[in-house]
């Protein structure tokens, strides 16, 4: 057993003793009712599972949680898809996904939706040009599998999402 202690969604747990073999995903969706981080391969194969891990810098990435040790999340500020709505209303992000019909299960949704909000994120510290910007949608949500076949609606979702916001997201025309 080992002590495990993070900030999910801005909001401390623990300290808790785990398993030195529990994942993840286990720990959060049956130890913490987490329920929105999905199981999808258990292989990390897919990137349903994903969360969003912020690094003390102000970056962040995202992991996957299926394969991945919870202790290996100690001490560490995480997010999920629980964390994105605000005051009962859902992230500029989370609606294009819904505008878009980007999702039917919805069983991929958490996943691209962490991964998006950390490109729109890195966008707004590092802006790319225009000229750039589909391929650093795909780049950025590559890996992630959708068996309903959402990548186009999820691509576009994004791409609305920061062409709506150019300024911040897009290194201007000179
Ligand atoms: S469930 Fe984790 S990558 Fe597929
Ligand atoms: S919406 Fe069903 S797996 Fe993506």
């Amino acid at each position: 057993m080992t002590t495990l202690s993070l900030t999910i969604n801005g909001r401390k747990h623990g300290p808790f003793e785990v398993r030195d073999d529990l994942t993840m995903n286990d720990f959060l969706r049956e130890m913490l009712g987490m329920t929105g981080t999905k199981f999808g391969c258990g292989a990390a194969q897919c990137l349903s599972c994903a969360i969003i891990v912020d690094n003390p810098d102000g970056t962040s990435y995202t992991s996957p949680t299926c394969i991945v040790s919870a202790v290996t999340f100690h001490d560490k500020t995480i997010r999920t898809v629980e964390g994105h709505a605000k005051d009962g209303e859902l992230s500029t992000l989370q609606k294009a996904f819904i505008a878009h019909f980007a999702f039917q299960c919805g069983y991929c949704t958490a996943g691209f939706l962490n991964e998006g909000q950390v490109l729109l994120e890195r966008l707004a510290r590092t802006p790319v040009p225009r000229d750039e910007l589909e391929q650093t949608i795909a780049d950025a949500l590559d890996g992630h599998l959708c068996r309903c076949t959402g990548y186009i609606k999820y691509h576009e979702a994004v791409r609305d999402v920061i062409l709506a916001d150019a300024q911040r997201y897009l290194i201007a025309n000179k």
